[in-house]
């Protein structure tokens, strides 16, 4: 119970989708090539990579006060209106008052599909 199982060869590239893992979104954003040769050191630390895809992988609620923020493409990254936190396509925090970057879930990796969990 409480495992939620994704096909990740059925994301778009630059194309948010969020999923739903124990009542929290989840976002899923597959990287474009420009992003995975653009990747700083942290970036590259919470990138997600499966079956040679690379992804941004988190739960999708501000690390503020737990809104759920906006992607606003690849050049502005996540926007939360609540308070006005900013965090970029790797889900790194850019603009406080978000302390950190956005929360990963626990997950394992069996062939293209993730689990939660
Ligand atoms: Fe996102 Fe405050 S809840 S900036």
């Amino acid at each position: 119970a409480g495992f939620t199982t994704l096909d990740m060869s059925t994301y778009e590239e630059n194309e948010l989708i969020t999923e739903k893992w124990r009542g929290k979104p989840i976002f899923v954003l597959k990287k474009t090539a420009a992003m995975v040769a653009s990747q700083t050191d942290a970036q590259k630390e919470r990138d997600v990579v499966v079956d040679g895809m690379h992804f941004m992988l988190a739960i999708g609620l501000c690390t503020h006060l737990g809104c759920i923020p906006a992607y606003k493409g690849e050049k502005d990254g996540f926007l939360c209106a609540c308070h006005g936190g900013q965090f970029d396509w790797a889900g790194a925090v850019t603009k406080v008052p978000p302390p950190r970057g956005f929360d990963i879930p626990p997950f394992k990796i069996d062939g293209n599909k993730l689990v939660l969990g």
